[in-house]
């Protein structure tokens, strides 16, 4: 995975204060310390036998190893105290730098590295959770609307109505990429709910380099009427996700709110089941290669960018999906 984006390892609201937390930056353990001023990052790892930071303490500004009691700096990163030697060595722990943007905890090994932009304003329904699936799987899931007739039947879209065929079109960013759809007319209770003027949408979805999924929709009047954000981590076997939802449906937007939080809760629940079935089955198959046709772009572009191999694919395409 590329190094250049800053990955989300956490949300700010489960970190807790003065407490050494591992979170996971791609592969490597992280030890990260919310004070009241601010959020520090190191790699978690003891430079004198190896031990985790993160199981240690945190008091006086510095990181205490559990092991053998040497302490750490969280301004500099440098030993400041060997109990056995009454005095200090020369070493440093290994920073990481932090952004804390959108409600999230941001992490990179670069500082010059980019973070995605999302919505700046605070969601309207914030729902966070986690699954015990792989990041590629929830990423397409978020991302592709085939499974919706079946997985969220009668919710998003509904398995027995007539299809209608969409023409879909892929354009790769310098960050991701973004599916545009043509509009079409609402098929599931959650668009059915909305006024009129609200039911022909049309669908787009964006993959933001590593862990940011959108879909938004929008009207004929190209104005956004819904935007779902979900920021993505990785933590051991689980997928922490947080899911930002706005919707700019006027006054009417405040009085389902209720609702509307109880529907997507619901949609993620159904998506966590799923999901975690395809992980069980994954791990009793040791396949890795899946039957992929040009209605599937969404997933052959999200593995492609996961595994680094998106410069080989065009960077545009068109397909059709019948919906
Ligand atoms: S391993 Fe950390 S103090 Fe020895
Ligand atoms: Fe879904």
């Amino acid at each position: 995975m590329s190094s250049n984006y800053y990955t989300p390892v956490i949300s700010v609201k489960s970190l807790l204060l003065n407490k050494p937390t591992r979170v996971w930056l791609n592969d490597i353990p992280i030890v990260l310390i919310k004070t009241q001023s601010k959020i520090t990052a190191f790699e978690d790892f003891c430079p004198h036998r190896g031990l985790a930071l993160s199981e240690g303490f945190f008091y006086d500004n510095q990181l205490h190893c559990k092991y053998h009691g040497w302490s750490f700096s969280i301004g500099s990163g440098e030993n400041t105290f060997v109990p056995v030697k009454n005095n200090k060595v020369s070493c440093k722990l290994k920073p990481i730098h932090v952004i804390e943007k959108y409600e999230q905890i941001w992490l990179s090994t670069q500082p010059e590295a980019l973070i995605p932009e999302l919505n700046p304003n605070k969601a309207h329904i914030y729902i966070t959770g986690k699954i015990n699936a792989e990041m590629t799987h929830v990423l397409e899931n978020f991302l592709e609307g085939s499974h919706t007739h079946y997985v969220h039947n009668g919710l998003v879209r509904t398995k027995n109505k007539k299809r209608n065929e969409i023409n879909a079109k892929l354009i790769q960013t310098t960050s991701g990429f973004t599916v545009t759809y043509q509009s079409e007319p609402a098929k599931g209770l959650l668009t059915q709910i909305l006024p009129k003027k609200y039911r022909s949408l049309k669908p787009v979805s964006t993959y933001l380099h590593s862990g940011v999924a959108i879909l938004t929709y929008i009207n004929h009047e190209q104005k956004e009427v819904a935007r779902f954000e979900a920021i993505l981590s990785n933590k051991e076997e689980y997928i922490h996700y947080s899911a930002r939802v706005y919707m700019h449906i006027g006054p009417l937007g405040f009085f389902l709110k209720p609702f509307a939080r109880f529907l997507f809760k619901r949609i993620i629940e159904q998506d966590k089941n799923i999901l975690e079935l395809q992980q069980q089955n994954l791990r009793l198959f040791n396949v890795k290669k899946f039957v992929t046709d040009d209605t599937d772009m969404v997933g052959k572009y999200i593995y492609a960018w996961q595994n680094a191999k998106n410069h080989e694919l065009p960077n545009e395409v068109t397909f059709n999906v019948y919906w």
